[in-house]
């Protein structure tokens, strides 16, 4: 059982930049794929809910739309594949991460020591123009710091093409990078993705 677990598990990473619509789609692959939905973002703005010393801490860098720094968002992660097991999942969806390619490495780490890997980087692209209004659009009703203002969602924007957009070539080297367009309707896009998981899990079953 155990062994049958490690073989098959999911691991999925939803990557794009802010807007692309990550968290949305990752609501819809969790269900269909069985899998445990790792949100750093979410996961950090609970910590800042609960005033955590680690989400004060977190909380200065979010609001001015910089990533937090790695060893911070690494050191949550430590027990995801445990967790999935636990939780009966098929594997997880990362979404927000790997931002950087130190995270990627820590979590290629972190996944073989588990004896499993990433199966696919699902990477959505969307145009800046259409991040933007996304983001303004939601910041009307999220409660969110960081989607009101144009400067820091412009920043935020910039750490994604300086910092997290290397990582795209990281797993491109490996193999795994899928660039699917992220506009159009959420529908139309979630079957592009969920078709190119199920191609992925196919050649994995054939060899
Ligand atoms: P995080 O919470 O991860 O935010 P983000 O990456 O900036 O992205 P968003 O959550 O804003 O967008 P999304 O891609 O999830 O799109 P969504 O589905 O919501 O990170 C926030 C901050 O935390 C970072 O800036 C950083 O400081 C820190 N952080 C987090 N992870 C970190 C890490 N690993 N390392 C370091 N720092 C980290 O969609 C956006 C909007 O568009 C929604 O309103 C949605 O309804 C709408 N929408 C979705 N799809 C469509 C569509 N097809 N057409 C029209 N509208 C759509
Ligand atoms: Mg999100």
């Amino acid at each position: 059982m155990h062994l049958q677990f490690i073989l098959f598990m999911i691991n999925l990473i939803l990557f794009g930049p802010p807007g692309s619509g990550k968290g949305t789609q990752a609501e819809r692959l969790k269900e269909h794929f069985n899998l445990l939905h790792i949100s750093t973002g979410d996961l950090l703005r609970a910590e800042i809910a609960n005033g955590t010393q680690l989400g004060l801490e977190a909380k200065k860098f979010m609001d001015a739309g910089n990533l937090v720094p790695d060893a911070v968002v690494i050191g949550m992660l430590g027990g995801a594949v445990e967790e999935a097991k636990t939780k009966g999942k098929q594997g997880i969806i990362f979404d927000g991460f790997p931002r950087t390619t130190a995270q990627a490495e820590a979590l290629d780490n972190m996944l073989m020591e588990k004896g499993t890997s990433v199966s696919c980087v699902l990477s959505l692209v969307v145009d800046e123009e259409e991040l933007t209004q996304r983001i303004l659009k939601r910041g009307l009703t999220s409660g969110r710091s960081d989607d009101n203002d144009v400067e820091t969602i412009r920043k935020r924007v910039q750490e994604y093409r300086t910092k997290t957009e290397p990582v795209a070539g990281y797993y491109n080297n490996q193999d795994l990078l899928i660039e699917i367009a992220g506009v159009g309707t959420i529908e139309h896009i979630f079957n592009a993705l969920m078709q190119a998981v199920n191609n992925v899990a196919s050649n994995h079953s054939d060899n």
